[in-house]
């Protein structure tokens, strides 16, 4: 079994990795993923290590310990909420990418997943269409963050052959937990107020047309990409993806489709500025012609999928 593959998420309880876990435990076996963060569900994960990935001593002695060969780095702190103590959320999200690059090189591990964000663009690159290679001038700490991890992982793959891989997520929408400390969290807590019957206050003016995909597009392109043949990826900072795009506006009416009792009222706050400096839409060429990515889930979709999930949930 000498090629037998060991995964460690990192941040495995945030809203990606509480997703991802699953889909990755069916295709390397429940033994064969760690799930690791600063604590344990309770109950928690099938196999669960408490790491503080800012200790590049803990993160190296968990890798030996389970003979890891890949690693999902999912920790970060989000948009939002860098906002409110940029140097803390520079320190974290670069101090623990830096450990995981440092450690894929030094423990020789097969390959690493980054994900990076919309948030890499600013005022600079075109709203629409956004292209792959844009000026980058991000307006927040976490894009600012997220930039030079894109290109850390292109240096470590340079200049070490570290195979390093990214995505440029947009904003991800999935019933299985709550987004946290995003500037697109509304589309989620839009869904789970319709679904409880409260009605909402979208923080974003309702025209504001932001990026966003369903969490099994995202899974999926994620999987894809770690799959693909290391010659076919030409891009070693971060890819753009796309799933679809809407307004607040379009998303409500979508929800009133199915809840036409439901109301949103608009109350745009700081979130507003950040949400404004960001593509309306991704232009993901690359990503098609390099790995085959084309999304599945349309604003409709999304909708039905999301009503449906957290329905079940209030009744559980
Ligand atoms: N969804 C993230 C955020 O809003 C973008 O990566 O911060």
């Amino acid at each position: 079994m000498m090629n037998k593959e060991k995964i460690l998420v990192i941040g495995a309880n945030g809203q990606i990795g509480t997703a991802l876990l699953p889909k990755l435990q069916e295709i390397y076996g429940e033994d064969g993923v760690i799930a690791s963060d600063l604590q344990a569900t309770n109950p928690p994960k099938s196999v669960f290590e408490t790491l503080d990935a800012t200790q590049p001593t803990a993160l190296q002695a968990l890798i030996k310990k389970h003979n890891i060969t890949q690693v999902y780095h999912l920790a970060a702190v989000l948009s939002a909420k860098g906002e409110a103590n940029p140097l803390q959320a520079w320190e974290i999200n670069m101090q623990t990418l830096l450990n995981v690059l440092e450690a894929a090189r030094n423990l020789n591990l097969k390959k690493v997943f980054i994900p990076s964000s919309i948030a890499v663009f600013g005022e600079s690159a075109p709203h629409q269409f956004t292209p792959q290679q844009a000026y980058l001038d991000p307006t927040t700490v976490y894009g600012i963050s997220k930039v030079a991890a894109e290109n850390w992982c292109l240096y470590y793959h340079k200049r070490y052959q570290v195979d390093v891989r990214s995505l440029r997520y947009p904003g991800v929408i999935g019933y299985q937990s709550l987004p946290g400390g995003g500037t697109t969290d509304y589309a989620v807590e839009m869904y789970h107020k319709a679904v409880a019957g409260e009605n909402y206050t979208c923080y974003l003016q309702e025209n504001t047309r932001l990026p966003m995909i369903y969490m099994e597009d995202v899974l999926r392109a994620t999987i894809e990409l770690m799959e693909a043949p290391a010659d076919q990826i030409s891009v070693r900072t971060s890819y753009n993806l796309a799933g679809t795009s809407f307004t607040p506006a379009e998303l409500y009416e979508n929800i009133k489709l199915l809840f036409p009792d439901f109301q949103c009222g608009f109350v745009p706050d700081f979130r507003q500025a950040i949400a404004d400096s960001w593509p309306e839409s991704i232009d993901d060429t690359s990503a098609q012609k390099d790995w085959g990515w084309k999304p599945k889930f349309d604003l409709s979709q999304i909708t039905t999928e999301m009503i449906t999930h957290l329905s079940k949930q209030l009744i559980g």
